[in-house]
């Protein structure tokens, strides 16, 4: 029997790095010395306490069993006084916080949670992918919101149109952003949760990020007065703690988009295994300067590789957060085309922008996910290539 894909797969945009992704696992094949600044995983490890607090939860009979759909109290306890701490905002540990396995499926699910088919989500391009894909899995309809250098990559919510937010479930932000590296303030939190109102409409605030930033602190959409009427967060462990391989993160904020998320996947998986939220809370908890040093390393990262291509004469903006550098190509290239020079001649792997969507083309994103060595050798070799 043949089996057919769903139509919902079909209608999933093409993969736009295959070619790249083949040229990079061929050049790794061949033994070439690889630089990959392709891959927003940590390079270093989980911190010695969290490995410690999994290993005694995985000791506990009580964790091998079934874990809460809705995560442990516990758990929901230091995730409110994480955020109460870390932004002033006050969550309630019962309605107004729910554990997900990563941030990724949260994102992904709640379309299926509060869109109807043919609802709109608007989504901001260049995005993280699965604001798109989870749309058009629920029968959504994206609607795209151009994040532009001008607008230092926030979507202008004026320009939106608005038979489209009229039509809108969902709006999707994230700051600090994947892949421009752009940050918000309050003001914009406030005027976005005000289109939120005027037109009807959940902001879901993808704050993966948030422990990430150089200078300035921060924020979280909740901040903005009101915003928990129509606001639900996405957060993450991954990249605060090097946990990406873990799968842990949670959604805060409003009770009714709360409720949804979690009736929809208390029909499709069973929670997190107790131990990993065990481990959760030892992270929550740590009052040490583990994620500050962390973020220490990146800023030398960064400045490694801004220094360095400003140097070459390239003008390059320096990230306020995240561990991404949002790189305008040189003139004369496409993104695809710069990245596959990169690769093929200086065995160097960056993202093309364009894979992000399409106002992302004439950028490249670099990981500082590799030592300062390794950056510094990339910068020598990007100058050789002469742009
Ligand atoms: C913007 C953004 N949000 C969410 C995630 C997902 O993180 P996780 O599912 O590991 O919590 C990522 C991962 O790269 C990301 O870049």
């Amino acid at each position: 029997m043949a089996i057919d894909k769903a139509i919902r797969l079909e209608k999933l945009p093409p993969y736009l790095f295959a070619e790249i992704d083949k040229k990079k696992k061929a050049a790794i094949r061949a033994g070439r010395d690889v630089i990959n600044l392709g891959v927003g995983d940590p390079d270093m490890p989980t911190p010695e306490f969290i490995i410690q607090a999994l290993n005694e939860g995985a000791h506990k009979p009580a964790n091998h069993q079934y874990a809460l759909d809705e995560g442990s109290p516990e758990l929901r306890r230091a995730i409110a006084g994480w955020y109460q701490k870390r932004f002033g905002v006050s969550l309630d540990p019962e309605e107004e916080i729910l554990p997900l396995i990563g941030s990724k499926e949260g994102i992904a699910h709640l379309p299926l949670a509060v869109l109807n088919p043919g609802d709109v989500a608007l989504v901001p391009e260049p995005c993280y992918p699965p604001y798109r894909s989870g749309t058009i899995f629920a029968g959504g309809v994206p609607v795209y919101m151009d994040l532009a250098a001008e607008n230092n990559f926030l979507p202008d919510l004026d320009a939106i149109d608005p038979q489209a937010a009229r039509a809108a479930g969902i709006i999707y932000v994230n700051y600090p952003n994947n892949p421009t590296a752009a940050v918000a303030g309050v003001d914009f939190y406030e005027r976005l949760a005000a289109f939120a109102k005027k037109y009807d409409v959940l902001i879901c605030s993808d704050l993966a990020y948030s422990e990430m930033y150089y200078e300035e602190k921060t924020h979280s959409a909740l901040e903005a007065p009101g915003a928990k009427d129509v606001t639900i967060e996405m957060h993450s462990l991954s990249k605060t703690y090097n946990m990406t391989g873990w799968r842990i993160g949670f959604a805060v904020g409003n009770k009714a988009a709360v409720a949804a998320l979690a009736k929809l996947k208390s029909n499709l998986d069973s929670g997190i295994f107790g131990a990993i939220q065990d481990a959760a809370i030892a992270a929550l908890h740590d009052e040490s300067d583990f994620v500050r040093n962390q973020v220490d390393i990146y800023r030398r990262r960064r400045d490694t590789l801004v220094d360095g291509l400003v140097q070459l004469g390239w003008k390059v903006n320096r990230p306020g957060a995240t561990f991404y550098v949002w790189i305008p190509v040189p003139q004369g290239h496409t993104s695809e085309e710069f990245c596959t020079k990169l690769l093929e001649q200086a065995d160097i792997v960056m993202t093309p922008g364009n894979g992000f969507g399409g106002p992302g083309e004439g950028y490249a994103r670099a990981a500082l996910t590799v030592n300062e060595d390794r950056i510094k050798e990339a910068v020598a070799r990007i100058q050789k290539l002469n742009f």
